[in-house]
C-alpha cells in the first residue's frame, strides 16, 4: 500500500511519464530525458569499457538489455560483437527506443518482473542498468529472479546502479538537501528501492547467482571538475528535473509550494555543485557500480 500525501497538487506544465500498469518509475519519459540519459560519462569511469562481467560473446549469442531506453549501452556493445549475436531491448515504455539500429537489434515492451515465460536459459548476457528510481522494494527480488531464469547455465548478468543521495551528506548545500529530502519523500512514498547497490550482492546471491564481483567509481560534478564534471551536473540536474512532476503533483512534501519554487531551488543546486569540495562543504556525488555474477552451470 503506498503512503499518500494528502497536499494538494502544485500548478504546472507536466512531464510526459510512463503509464505501464502498476510501475512506480518515477523519472519522464520525453525527448528531454533521452537527451538526459549518458553512456559515455558513465563509459568513462571504467576506462571506456561497458562490459565487466568475463563473458566471450560468440556467433549466435543472445543478449539481453533491461530498462534499455533508448538503447545506448547496446549499440555501443553491438559494434564490438559479431553481427550473428543478436540482442533484444526491453523497456516498459517504448517511447525512448531508437528509430535507427543494426539488423542484430530489437526492441519490445517487457518488465523485468515478468519476462516472456519462452526465454529460460536463453541470454548468455543479461545487462541492466539505473532502475534504482523504477523498482519498488518487493520487486527486486522478483526482478533478480527473472534475470536468473531467462540467462543460460554459464551466462553472466551485469547491473549498473549508484548509491543513493542521503538527507544530511551535504548539510552545507542547503538547495541540495531541500532537494534530496524532495527525492527521499518521493522514494518513500512509492516504495523504490532506492538504496539498491548495498544490497545487490546479497540479492544477486539470494537469486542463486555465484562469482559475484562489484566495481565502483566515484563520478565527478560541477565545473571545478572539467568537462566530465559538467556533463555529470548536466545529467544529475536532469534527474531532479525529471522527478518535478512527481513531487508538485504530491504537492511538495512541505518543502516548496510553487514551480517557482522549485525552479530555483534547482539553480541553486547547480551554483552548490559548482563550487570546488572542502573538507567541510564536499562533493555530493555518490559511486557508481556495477555488479556481474554468474548463473552455475548446474
Ligand atoms: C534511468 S532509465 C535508464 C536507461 C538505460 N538503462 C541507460 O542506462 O541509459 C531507466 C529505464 O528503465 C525503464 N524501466 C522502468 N521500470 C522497468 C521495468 N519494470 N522493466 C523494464 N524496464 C523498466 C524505464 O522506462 C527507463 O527507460
Amino acid at each position: 500500500m503506498l503512503s499518500g500525501n494528502s497536499a494538494s497538487p502544485i500548478d504546472h506544465v507536466p512531464r510526459k511519464h510512463q503509464a505501464y500498469p502498476g510501475s512506480q518509475y518515477a523519472l519522464p519519459t520525453d525527448q528531454a530525458e533521452n537527451d538526459r540519459l549518458q553512456h559515455q560519462s558513465l563509459k568513462k569511469l571504467f576506462e571506456n569499457r561497458i562490459l565487466l562481467a568475463p563473458v566471450d560473446l560468440e556467433a549466435n549469442d543472445q543478449v539481453l538489455e533491461i530498462g534499455t531506453g533508448p538503447g545506448l549501452w547496446m549499440l555501443d556493445l553491438a559494434g564490438s560483437v559479431h553481427p550473428s549475436v543478436s540482442m533484444v531491448g526491453v523497456d516498459i515504455e517504448s517511447r525512448l527506443f531508437p528509430t535507427h539500429h543494426p539488423e542484430n537489434l530489437d526492441f519490445r515492451i517487457e518488465s523485468v518482473t515478468n519476462l516472456p515465460s519462452d526465454w529460460s536459459n536463453k541470454f548468455s548476457l543479461v545487462h541492466q542498468r539505473l532502475l534504482m528510481i523504477a523498482l519498488q522494494i518487493p520487486e527486486w527480488p522478483v526482478a533478480l529472479r527473472e534475470i536468473y531464469r531467462v540467462i543460460r547455465p554459464g551466462g553472466w548478468v551485469q547491473l549498473g546502479e549508484f548509491n543513493a543521495w542521503a538527507e544530511g551528506d551535504t548539510p552545507n548545500k542547503p538547495c541540495m538537501e531541500k532537494l534530496v529530502a524532495m527525492f527521499r519523500c518521493l522514494v518513500k512514498s512509492r516504495n523504490l528501492y532506492i538504496d539498491c547497490a548495498k544490497d545487490m550482492p546479497r540479492m544477486l546471491e539470494e537469486a542463486g547467482f555465484v562469482d559475484v564481483q562489484c566495481k565502483s567509481r566515484m563520478p565527478k560534478i560541477g565545473k571545478w571538475a572539467g568537462e566530465l564534471g559538467v556533463a555529470n551536473g548536466i545529467t544529475n540536474a536532469g534527474v531532479l528535473r525529471g522527478i518535478k512532476t512527481p513531487i508538485l503533483k504530491a504537492g511538495g512534501y512541505g518543502k516548496v509550494t510553487s514551480e517557482t519554487e522549485y525552479d530555483s531551488l534547482l539553480d541553486g543546486v547547480q551554483r552548490e555543485w559548482d563550487e570546488a569540495p572542502t573538507a567541510e562543504n564536499p562533493d555530493i556525488q555518490k559511486e557508481f557500480n556495477i555488479f556481474w555474477a554468474r548463473k552455475p552451470i548446474t
